[in-house]
This record gives C-alpha cells, sequence and structure tokens, in this order.
C-alpha cells in the first residue's frame, strides 16, 4: 500500500476576475479520493449568479481589458511560462490528479509531460496565425484577418482532468479569447492549483476564470449565457445534445469531443505479441476511462479463440492498486457514479455475452471503486455491451470473418472517433484505414495521441477538432476585408 502521508482536506473558491471568491451561495460540494473514498477537499459551489460574474468579466477583459492589446508573441510567452510551472511542479500536479480521479501515478506523469507539451506547442503557434491576401480583380484589396471568437466556456470532463483543461485553455489563450472554464466536479483540483499562477505567468483578470459545481447548474448556466461566444465540450454524447440545444438559441459557435465505442481490429496476419498487447492496452489504459477506448475488440476467427485466451492470461497480470503505487497499472474508477455505471454494465454483459475474465468489483479492495479488467466475448455487435459507451475496463471482443465484415461491424455505430487496424500488411491496413468512418485511425497501435496532430470525432462522436493548427481554428473568425482602389464614385444612381 502508498506510504504517502495523508494530505490535509483543502478548500477552493472560484477563480473570478483574477481573485478568488466564495460562492455567491456559501455552498461547497466535496471531493473525493476514488481509492479511499475519503473526502480530500471541499470546492465552492458557482452559482448562476457566479457564472453570470464570470462570464462578464470574461466579456470585460475581451472588448475593453489590455488582453486586446497584447501580442501574439506576448500571449505566446505567457503560454510559455504557464508550460515552465507545469514542468516545475509536475511532481505535486501529477501526484492530486492521481490521488482525484484514481488514475496511476505513473500514467499521471505522462499527462502532466502532454500538458506542458500542449502549452508549449501553441505558445508557439500563437504568432504564426495568418491571413490570407485573395486573388479579387483589379483595382481592390482583399484579405482576411483572423481574430479571436471572443469568450469560450469550456466544460471538461474527469478522465484527463488537466490535459483537458490545457487541450481547451491553451489554443483559446493563443487566438486571443478570454475564457470561462468549468472542470469536472469529480476533479477540479489540479485546476485550481493552475489557476493559482495566472497572475504571475500575466494573464490580466478576467481572462481566465474558472468556475466549479454541478453540470446542471454551472455547467448549464455558461452555456446558456448569451455573453459567450463560443462553448468547447469534451464528455458525454447525452450531454453534448443538451449543450447544442442550449447554445442554439444565441447561435453560439459550439466544438464537441463526445464519447466512442471505437474498433480495434485484429486481423490474423498481425504481429502476435503486439497485437494481444495492443488489445489490452487498448481498453484498459486509464481504467478504461478514455473517449478512444478500444472498447470492441474485434478478431479474425482465424485467430479468434487463441486470442481470447492470449488476452485473458495477459489481463490476469494487471496490477490493481493505489494509484499512488509505482508499479500500479490500474486505479479505481473515478468516482461512486461512474463505479455504479460500470459495474451495472457487467451485469447486463454477463447476459448479452461469455465472461472470460473478470465482471465485478475487485474483491482485494476493501474500499474504492475497483473494478475487475473485464473481457467480454462472443459479443453481438447489436449487444447493449457493444452498442453503448461504459468507459471503464470492459473489452468486448467480436469475431469477423474477413476485411469486408470488420469494415462492417466497424462502421456499425452511432460513434466515429477512433480505429485501429492491425496487420502486417499495407494493402489491408490502408483499406480499412480508408473505410473506417471515424477521426483517428491507428495501424499497429492504439492510442498514442500527439498535439501536433488531429483530435475528434465523425458521427455522434462530435464535431471540430482540437490540437495542431485544427485547435486553434476553433478560436478563430475570419474577417474579410475590402479595400476599394479605384477612386471613381460607383456612380450607380
Ligand atoms: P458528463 O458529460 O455529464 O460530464 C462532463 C462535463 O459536462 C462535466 O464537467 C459536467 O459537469 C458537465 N455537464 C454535465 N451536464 C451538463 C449540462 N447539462 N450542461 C453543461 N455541462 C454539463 O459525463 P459524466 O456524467 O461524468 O459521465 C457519463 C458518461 O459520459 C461516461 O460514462 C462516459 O461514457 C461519458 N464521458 C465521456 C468523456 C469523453 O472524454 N468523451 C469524458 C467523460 C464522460
Ligand atoms: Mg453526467
Amino acid at each position: 500500500m502508498s506510504t504517502t502521508a495523508k494530505p490535509t482536506v483543502k478548500s477552493y473558491q472560484n477563480y473570478i476576475n483574477g481573485q478568488w471568491v466564495a460562492s455567491s451561495s456559501g455552498e461547497t460540494f466535496p471531493v473525493y479520493d476514488p481509492s479511499t473514498e475519503e473526502v480530500i477537499a471541499h470546492v465552492a459551489s458557482a452559482t448562476a449568479a457566479d457564472v453570470d460574474i464570470a462570464v462578464k468579466a470574461a466579456r470585460a477583459a475581451f472588448d475593453s481589458g489590455p488582453w486586446a492589446q497584447t501580442t501574439a508573441q506576448d500571449r505566446g510567452r505567457i503560454l510559455f511560462k504557464i508550460a515552465d510551472k507545469i514542468r516545475q511542479n509536475t511532481a505535486m500536479l501529477a501526484e492530486l490528479e492521481a490521488r482525484n480521479c484514481g488514475k496511476p501515478i505513473v500514467e499521471a506523469e505522462y499527462d502532466l509531460a502532454d500538458v506542458a507539451t500542449c502549452f508549449e506547442y501553441y505558445g508557439g503557434l500563437a504568432n504564426k496565425v495568418t491571413g490570407h491576401v485573395n486573388p479579387v480583380p483589379a483595382n481592390a484589396l482583399s484579405f482576411t484577418l483572423r481574430e479571436p471568437m471572443g469568450v469560450a466556456a469550456q466544460i471538461i470532463p474527469w478522465n484527463f482532468p488537466l490535459l483537458m483543461a490545457a487541450w481547451k485553455l491553451a489554443p483559446a489563450i493563443a487566438a486571443g479569447c478570454t475564457c470561462v472554464l468549468k472542470p469536472a466536479e469529480q476533479t477540479p483540483l489540479t485546476a485550481m492549483e493552475l489557476a493559482n499562477w495566472f497572475e504571475e505567468v500575466g494573464l490580466p483578470p478576467g481572462v481566465v476564470n474558472v468556475v466549479n459545481g454541478v453540470g446542471e447548474v454551472t455547467g448549464a448556466a455558461l452555456v446558456a449565457h448569451p455573453g459567450v461566444d463560443k462553448v468547447a465540450f469534451t464528455g458525454s454524447a447525452a450531454v453534448g445534445k443538451i449543450i447544442v440545444k442550449s447554445a442554439a438559441d444565441t447561435l453560439k459557435r459550439v466544438t464537441l469531443e463526445l464519447g466512442g465505442k471505437s474498433p480495434n481490429v485484429f486481423f490474423a496476419d498481425a504481429d502476435w505479441e503486439a497485437a494481444v498487447d495492443g488489445a489490452l492496452f487498448g481498453v484498459f489504459i486509464n481504467q478504461g476511462e478514455v473517449c478512444s477506448a478500444g472498447s470492441r475488440v474485434l478478431v479474425e476467427k482465424k485467430i479468434y479463440t487463441k486470442f481470447v485466451e492470449a488476452m485473458t492470461e495477459k489481463a490476469k497480470r494487471i496490477k490493481l492498486g493505489p494509484p499512488l503505487d509505482r508499479d500500479t497499472k490500474m486505479g479505481p474508477l473515478v468516482s461512486k457514479e461512474q463505479y455504479d455505471r460500470v459495474t451495472s454494465y457487467l451485469e447486463i454483459g454477463k447476459k448479452e455475452a461469455k465472461t472470460a475474465i473478470g465482471g465485478g468489483r475487485a474483491k482485494a479492495f476493501a474500499k474504492g471503486y475497483y473494478v475487475e479488467p473485464t473481457i467480454f466475448y462472443d459479443v453481438q455487435n447489436s449487444a447493449r455491451i457493444a452498442r453503448e459507451e461504459i468507459f471503464g475496463p470492459v473489452a468486448s471482443v467480436i469475431p469477423f470473418e474477413n476485411e469486408a465484415e470488420a469494415i462492417r461491424i466497424s462502421n456499425d455505430t452511432p460513434y466515429g472517433l477512433a480505429a485501429a487496424v492491425w496487420t502486417r500488411d499495407i494493402y489491408k491496413a490502408f483499406r480499412v484505414v480508408k473505410s473506417i468512418r471515424a477521426g483517428i485511425v491507428w495501424v499497429n497501435h492504439m492510442q498514442p495521441t500527439y498535439v501536433e496532430a488531429p483530435w475528434g470525432g465523425y458521427k455522434q462522436s462530435g464535431f471540430g477538432r482540437e490540437l495542431g493548427p485544427w485547435g486553434l481554428e476553433e478560436y478563430l473568425e475570419t474577417k474579410q476585408v475590402f479595400v476599394n482602389l479605384d477612386e471613381t464614385p460607383i456612380g450607380w444612381y
């Protein structure tokens, strides 16, 4: 077990207009360590009135504050300073992240490296935004200006808390937007630590605000607020649909990164060891609480039985344990709610398919939301465990006869976030790549994610793209400027 001393229970307020402020209702909500089920912090609940103050602060900072006068270079420097703070404080942040969301500390450290890299990437990109000169006819000049979209409401989930904050904040700051960030109510702590540095790195008051609270109150108030220009959301498809409807009232720009039921497709000619590893990694990393989880494992019939056996044997060796133990490979799920959701799917799965391993609570732990890595096989693609996002360590293994059937099953889903295909045959690999309707397709790997490359989904996995230059585009408007070079009057009337 972990030998780290019990931390003190901290209290956090909301960060609005450069100040730490209590909730206008005086209310707070508890934040838990999912491995002990104990309260580790109390956080002020932002009411609709608090959200209104935050949006107005962001509005003022955008419309009339010094932010509009900052150069792209200045904004880039601020982003580099944020990255430096993260690198200097990685140990503290990774421990807090692991403790709050249950992920293994080693994975939290990888996340923190990605957080810093994301801020650095957009720090570098900030002053590379350029317009175009448009080839209009003679006697005129037409060009485009790229301008920040305005006030961005950014609502993020609990599976990669600070990384999702970085994916939202970094491009928005680079673009010159102002932000109101709402972390997930389960995991607000690292974002609050980040906010501690905003003033020091040079963000003027109101440029980045952080409000906390449950989605139905704080998040909904933010999305509905007429002072918001753009909503960026990562979370469930159900909430994504609510957000689109609410944002429609003032026609806010919306980007959505929702869930998936991503196929991880294994052909008989795949490299065996890599494939078995990749099937497990694809669905069990971060306890399976990953939007791009390879939760549908499609296996060619020729190798199907052996493959399920090999996955099962290897899955037995996955070490569950407290998040802060360095040899832990799988921690608890993030919350009681998620534990209940995932275990209810385990009951459904046991009826719908055969169980190779797992299927319930990890019994070695008296406390904590630990779930056994679970492999269901002989799963029909029409089964609920093959159609609905479970967001836990649950693999649904589905056999297929040939390439055409693999493609058909892969695409037979309302989602389209990601997919992977494993084969040594490059002809087949690229045919499958082109046939799968998903925003990310990996070949002979699953999950590697780089800030330089776009991230986002087809179909009900959302719209818009994060990361890379695509992520910055989502925070920019395009202004066309036309300059008449001909002094003669129009002469129409
Ligand atoms: P959720 O979609 O309810 O929560 C995500 C964020 O949205 C949180 O910050 C939450 O406070 C906020 N939110 C919730 N309702 C809102 C509303 N009406 N208006 C504005 N904001 C709102 O996700 P939840 O309940 O935590 O998890 C449920 C399922 O969602 C998971 O089992 C998983 O399938 C999926 N999910 C997908 C994620 C992804 O990365 N695509 C991340 C988290 C959850
Ligand atoms: Mg929810």
